[in-house]
Parts: structure tokens; sequence; C-alpha cells
């Protein structure tokens, strides 16, 4: 029986919604639903342990990570009980992981910093998954270097540029090690939705003249995104929709605010506008609501299986299937049926 052995950095929403969703979809006979591939090269979610995780806030280091997931300043949902994991959230370095707009909602613990390389040896760790804040560029630079050290593949959900950076991607494969990032997509996503409509009206022969997406959320990364990363996550989210249309046209998407009620929902607006036949005008104006962590899991899920099979296939660098498939800003971006079908490709070879 495979299995893949997995170390979180950074116990916030996302990865809460990832240990939830391991006890939620734990027993192998389960039921699947909610999830895009419940099998991936004989894995299911049962198959996936984690086996440590680090942090920097005050409720969660020392903490057993079934009472850290629930920890505040966490507000996602909460889809079921987790029970003792045996695995207690380890101190991390700050470095860079908190910003401005962070540094009141966050409680920094005083517990020293553990020797991360060594901790993801002493555990076994196989892939480690980067969920810092999207604006911790020196402390994901950091964390990724831990994991080189440590022999473990890595999985960079934030913006921040890894598996994208050729220098990065270069080391991993000096290392013999995979690589997979960069920025996670989300398993009903608002870029997704978004590219699906454009490439659709496309191709139905309608030209689309302007076209914008605008997120509102209320997690702690909605904020620390409006502080450090709103024009980062704006420049990958506007590339990676206006690579859907065959032509040029006026696009914008990106996060662009916080609403603290909202907790961990995220509410997604979408207006496009074209003409089609005879130069009639259309028109779209369309409000997405989701939860924010949830959405990642199924994705994470697939990708630390992925990986897990690129570590057996002794495969290194960036994984460009993996990439393509799970992240906004992969070295190269390929349309949404190409990405899923090479995935496909990739993971019926195990
Ligand atoms: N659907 C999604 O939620 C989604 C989709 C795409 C990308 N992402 C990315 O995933 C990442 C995590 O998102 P989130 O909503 O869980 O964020 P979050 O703010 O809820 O969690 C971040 C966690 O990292 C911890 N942290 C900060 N500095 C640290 C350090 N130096 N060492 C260890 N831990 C540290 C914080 O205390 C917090 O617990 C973000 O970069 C986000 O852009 C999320």
């Amino acid at each position: 029986m495979t299995k893949v052995k997995v170390a979180l950095i950074g116990v916030g929403n996302c990865a809460s919604a990832f240990v939830q969703g391991l006890h939620y979809y734990g027993s192998s006979e389960g039921d699947f639903t909610g999830l895009r591939n419940p099998t991936i090269g004989s894995m299911k979610p049962s198959d996936i342990q984690v086996v440590s995780a680090f942090d920097v806030d005050d409720r969660k280091v020392g903490k057993d990570l079934a009472e850290a997931v629930f920890a505040q300043p966490n507000n996602t949902l909460q889809m079921t009980d987790v029970p003792h994991t045996g695995v207690i959230v380890n101190k991390g370095p700050l470095l860079d992981g908190v910003g401005q707009s962070t540094k009141n909602v966050v409680k920094i613990s005083t517990v020293p910093d553990a020797n991360v390389a060594t901790t993801l040896r002493d555990r076994e760790a196989e892939v480690v998954v980067n969920l810092l804040p999207s604006g911790a560029a020196e402390a994901t630079r950091w964390y990724a270097e831990q994991a080189l050290k440590a022999r473990c593949a890595f999985v960079n959900a934030t913006p921040n540029f890894i598996a994208s950076d050729a220098a990065v991607a270069k080391r991993f494969s000096e290392t013999g090690l995979p690589v997979a990032g960069d920025d996670l997509v989300d398993q009903v996503g608002s870029t997704a939705l978004h590219k699906t409509l454009l490439n659709l009206l496309s191709a139905n022969g309608v030209r689309i003249t302007e076209t914008y997406q605008l997120d509102v959320g209320g997690g702690t990364e909605s904020l620390d995104t409006l502080e450090r990363t709103r024009e980062a996550k704006r420049a990958i989210k506007t590339q990676s929709v206006a690579s859907s249309l065959p032509y040029k046209a006026e696009v914008v998407a990106g996060t662009t605010d916080y609403v603290d009620f909202l907790q961990n929902k995220r509410d997604s607006y979408f207006w496009i506008s074209g003409a089609y036949f005879g130069n009639s005008p259309m028109q779209i104006d369309l409000k997405f609501s989701t939860v924010d962590a949830p959405n990642a899991g199924s994705v994470l899920f697939d990708v630390v299986r992925a990986l897990k099979l690129a570590l057996i296939k002794k495969q290194k660098g960036s994984i460009a299937p993996v990439c393509a498939y799970a992240f906004k800003h992969p070295p190269q971006i390929v349309s949404l049926e190409e990405a899923e079908e090479n995935f496909k490709k990739f993971t019926a070879q195990a």
C-alpha cells in the first residue's frame, strides 16, 4: 500500500480544511462525493498522513494539530470534528510571515524555533506543503530550502514564485526532488469559471471586449493579500484569464478587498461584455460565492499524491503536468483541457 507522509507549513485556514478533509474522507471505503479524484495512483485520501506541522501563532504552537486547526484566527467552516492526531505543531522561524495588517491578528509564540530540516527528517516527511500567507515571500523560499535539506518534495500553494522560478526549480532538479507550484487553483475556482465562460463565448463567435473579476473575502489571507500581494495576485490571475481568449481584450482579474464579517467566505463578481451576430451587445453580470479554504482541499489531496508518484518515478524539478493542473502560475500555462489530460496521463503511469 502506497502512503504519503506530509508536512504542513502554516496551520491556517487551508491547513484546517486539509486536515478536516483527511478525517472526513478517512475511510477507504467511504463516500468520496466532493472529491475531484478519489484515487490517484492507488492512493486514497486515507493514504495521506500528516506527520509534521509548523506555525508561529501562540494559539497553535505546542498544540495537537486537531486542536490547532480550529484555533483563532482560523475562521473557516467546521466540516467535521478532528480526533487527536499525535502531531504537535512546531514553532517555525517568523521571517516575513506576518505583515503590518496581520501583526495584530497573529499572536507570535515566544517558544524557540524548531530545527525545521531536522524535524522533517525525523518525522520522515516526504512532501512539504507550503501554506504560508501569500506575502511571506522570504519565508516561502526559506522553507523550500529546508525541504531540499531534508530531501522532501515541495508544494507551493502561495503566489510566490518557486516552481516557476527557473533557478529554484533547478535546485530541486539538481537535488533529485520534485516541486509543484505556484499559486494553487481552487476546486471550484473563480479563475477557472471565468476562463470557461470566456472560452464558451469566444468559441460561439462572441467577440469579448471587456471583462473583470473582483474577489472579496474575510480570512486572514485576504487581509494579507490586500496589503502585500494584491498586485502580484492580480497579475497572475489576469495573465491566466487572458490566456483563455484567442485574441486581445481588456481583462482585469484579481483579489480586491477584505470584509471581516465575511469570515472565510469569498464572493467573486464577474462582468463580461462583448458582441455577437451583427455586433449585437451582450453582457454577463454574475456573483459566485464559496468558502475559501475547503476550495483548496481536493486539489491539495491530488497534488500531494501526484508528487508522491513523482518521487516513486524519480522525477525531479518542476513537474509540468502537476503544475499546469493544480496551479495558476505554472512554469508553462496550457489550456484547462490539456492540463487535465496531461495530469491524467501522468497519474495513470504509476
Ligand atoms: N482556496 C484557498 O484558500 C487558496 C487558494 C490558492 C492559494 N492559497 C494560498 O494558500 C496560502 C494559505 O492560505 P490560508 O487561507 O490558509 O492562509 P492563513 O493566513 O489562514 O494561514 C497562514 C498560516 O501561516 C502561519 N504562519 C505565518 N508565518 C509563518 C512562518 N514563518 N512559519 C510558519 N507558519 C507561519 C500563520 O500563523 C497562519 O496560521 C496562501 O498563500 C494562499 O494564497 C489558498
